[in-house]
């Protein structure tokens, strides 16, 4: 090699590794390590805890930022959620059939596009819907209950997390 060519080469290395500098951060944007269920996490905050009145479904809809890599956007949602003692069950008003929003009834929950019925477990008793209602992750921090809002595939058994 003479040194014209150790030359080019060498600068062929230094250009390619300011490629990779200035490219970086945006690969870092743009990468989050996916969960082990594939997954994303979008943690809401849906008020007082131990305000929540203990054994009745009460109907929350709620407004947050949905983050989907660069665009953000203001979601409007809605979850059935119940208190016992310090467990809470927080179910998805989505009707898993076509994604209607179901309402409660006096025996559990019903979609009024298709006639899905859920008891008040939110298992899918009668109808279309190819599975119960889906359940949302919760938890409690610093008294407030949060939920992991996700939203699931309609029209399928198995329950899968919609990306984006
Ligand atoms: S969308 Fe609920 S039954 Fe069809």
């Amino acid at each position: 090699m003479n040194r014209r060519s150790f030359l080019d080469r060498l600068w062929q290395v230094m250009a390619g590794a300011l490629a990779l500098g200035a490219a970086l951060p945006a690969l870092a944007f743009w990468w989050r390590p996916p969960r082990r269920d594939g997954s994303e996490e979008q943690w809401v905050d849906l008020g007082s805890a131990p305000k929540i009145p203990e054994g009745e479904w009460l109907r929350k809809p709620f407004t947050f930022e949905r983050r989907d890599r660069w665009r953000i956007e203001q979601a409007r949602e809605l979850v059935y959620l119940r208190r016992e003692g310090k467990s809470f069950q927080v179910l998805s008003a989505v009707c898993p059939h076509t994604g209607c929003l179901v309402r409660r009834q006096q025996e559990g929950f019903t979609c009024p596009c298709h006639k899905s019925f859920f008891d008040a477990e939110g298992r899918s008793i009668e109808g279309p819907s190819p599975r119960d209602l889906d359940e949302l992750e919760w938890k409690v921090e610093r008294r407030r209950l949060k939920v992991n809002y996700q939203r699931f595939r309609p029209g399928v058994s198995e329950r899968q997390v919609l990306r984006g």
